[in-house]
Order: structure tokens, then sequence, then C-alpha cells
């Protein structure tokens, strides 16, 4: 596929939404540019008509739990770090700009942050921060959340530092939001609702003399059920105190974020760093949509973006490698 080529196609649910995804990636303060070393998720908007790659997987048994929608594509960079380094994911909407909104309003729950050698194997991804709900407020208001009030309050930035100490070599950081704003259910019992995961991966290459390998994991997807309380949880509900109690069902206070507990080995709190000026296009390229059921792409159609002419299609199997691959500097997607 020529470099000229955009992802595109049609597709089916339209839920309207507001999105999020990792638009770029600064390391202590700099920007390392638009897109690179992004696996930038495939868009599932509206008939036809191209546009953001931000909507949320919602079924947990999706290998699109992992890097999100085609998250086997390859970026073209890799971006060189090492440990103590400290990385500032720059999570966008519509705009990559502090104008930005980040991610909808009403979109409270956590957030997460993921490291696994590249390429994944069995639970081989570990965590090394996250952030659930720091304040509860009187029912009804869903009190503070990390995607609401800290990632989106702080310009969509969210922090975190190389472990100290780590063996050089490659590995993906998947980086993730959860929307739990239609949580009180599960995508399960009800597909409309359910909670919405955002997750990105960025390449790394930590270079240097480090020792420090990383511990046994989780897989994606396979780390998250449907029985988790972090999975199903009514965020309306669990600060509720109003009595007559307005739900019949018992209101949960406290909010157990999901997946294993942060690893020993990362360090122990964020750093926020100011960031640098943003380098590259802060508009979004319109790239791709998708075919199939919920979040699963079947086939996708290659569109010219000039012309917004299809050139070609393909039927689309998430493929991944099980030893290491140097992404291509020119084939593929951008
Ligand atoms: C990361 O941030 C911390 C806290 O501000 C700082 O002490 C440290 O030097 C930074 N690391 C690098 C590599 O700049
Ligand atoms: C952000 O976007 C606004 C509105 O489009 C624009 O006025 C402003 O200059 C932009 N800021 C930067 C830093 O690009």
């Amino acid at each position: 596929m020529a470099s000229t080529l955009a992802l595109f196609l049609s597709l089916l649910a339209g839920q309207t939404c507001a999105h999020t995804f990792i638009w770029g990636v600064f390391v202590n303060s700099v920007d390392q540019g638009t897109n690179k070393g992004v696996r930038i998720p495939a868009y599932n908007g509206q008939n036809g008509k191209g546009g953001y790659n931000n909507s949320p997987v919602k079924d947990l048994d999706s290998i699109d739990m992992r890097c999100n929608v085609m998250g086997d594509v390859q970026a073209h960079d890799t971006i060189r770090v090492a440990p103590g380094d400290n990385l500032t994911f720059d999570w966008h909407h519509e705009i990559r700009n502090d104008t930005d909104d980040v991610i909808a309003s009403s979109h409270h729950g956590p957030s997460l942050i993921y490291i696994s050698p590249d390429p994944p194997t069995e639970n081989s991804f570990v965590k090394i921060w996250h952030e659930g709900k720091y304040e509860s407020n009187p029912f009804p208001q869903a009190g503070k959340w990390s995607t609401t009030s800290d990632i989106a309050k702080n310009f969509g930035h969210m922090n975190v530092r190389v472990p100290e100490g780590l063996k050089a070599g490659y590995y993906l950081i998947r980086a993730e939001m959860i929307g739990l704003h239609e949580g009180d259910v599960s995508w399960k019992a009800n597909p409309r609702r359910g909670a919405q995961f955002y997750a990105d991966c960025v390449q790394i290459e930590v270079t240097g003399e480090g020792t420090i390998k990383l511990p046994e994991g989780v897989s994606f997807p396979g780390a998250y059920s449907y029985s988790d309380p972090g999975v199903v949880h009514n965020i309306y509900c669990s600060t509720e105190t109003a009595k007559p109690k307005t739900s019949t069902t018992p209101c949960v206070t406290d909010y157990i974020i999901p997946g294993p507990t942060v690893w020993s080995g990362a360090w122990p709190q964020t750093t926020p760093v100011s960031v640098g000026p943003v380098t590259g296009a802060t508009t979004a390229t319109p790239w791709s949509t998708w075919i199939g059921t919920d979040s699963v792409v079947t086939s996708v159609t290659f569109v010219d973006v000039k012309s917004q002419t299809v050139v070609g299609s393909e039927k689309y199997t998430a493929t991944w490698s099980e030893v290491y691959e140097t992404p291509s500097a020119t084939a593929a997607r951008w």
C-alpha cells in the first residue's frame, strides 16, 4: 500500500460518542511528532465519511483489547527512551491542541498504563500506573475520575516514567482510558451499553545497560472480565447517599480499578512534566473505518485521500507476529 493511500470504509454501528486516542508522545517534555511511534487505531465512525480514529472497544474477548482496532499494524517509527525518562502521552478527541476537550465530560473512568515486550506474549503486559476515582461527591454527581478530572483537565497529558533499570529492548506501552458512563451493565448483557475501552499502543526502544526484566503480567484480551467490579460499575449510584435512595441495587462506594496491581518496579508516582511545543499535524488524518460487527475489523477499503477514490480493498485479520519485526519505514498506513 502506498503511503499516499489511506484506509477507508463503510461500516455499521453509528453511535454518537466523544472519543479519544493518543496523538503523540513527549519524551522528557520534547514532542516526538504527531503519530510518531503510535499505533493509531482504525476508525469506526459513520458510513463512508472517514473521520477520527477514536471509538471504543467493548468486547473484552476481542483482540482489539490489546492495542485497539488494527493494533497489530505497526507504526513506522519507534521512540527511543532510557530508563527514568518521563513520557507524556498526548490524548485528544478532535484536534491536537489545548482547546480540544480530550474526552467527553460524561466519560468518567480510570486510566491505566501497561508495558510489554514487543511483540506481546502470554501474560506479558505489566501494569506500571493507574488512577481511578479519587474523590466522591454527593449523589447524583459522579465524583472525580482520572479520565475526566485529571487527564482531560490536564490537556490530555498522561504521564509515566520508564521503569528504572529496565533491560534494553523493544517494548509496547499500552495506555488506556476507560469510559464508565454506560458501565452500569456489561456489554455482554446489553451490547448497546457497557464500559468503553480506549487503549492505544506506543512502540518504544529502551536503551542503556539496565538488567531488570519485566515480571509476569496479564494478557490482552484476557486481563479484564465482565465480572470485574471495575468493568461493571454504576458511577452515579456509587456515590449515592440520598434517602430514600433512587436506586434499588446496593450502591458500591469504592471503585476497584480493573487488572492487576501496579508492578513494584514501576515508579511509585507519576511526574507531571511541562511539555514543549507540538510538532507535526494537529488535525486527524481520516483513514479508516471498519466493516464488521462490534469492534472486529473484517475488511478494509483503501481510498486515495486527495481524490477520495477507492483504489482497493481487502479482508483484514489481525496478525500478531510472535517475533519482533522491524517496522517498515514506508509500507502500510500513513
Ligand atoms: C523526570 O522527572 C523527574 C521529576 O521532575 C526528574 O527528577 C527527572 O530528572 C526526570 N527525568 C529525566 C530523564 O529528565
Ligand atoms: C488551537 O486551536 C485554536 C482554534 O482552532 C487556535 O486558535 C489556536 O491557535 C490553536 N493553538 C495552537 C497552539 O495551535
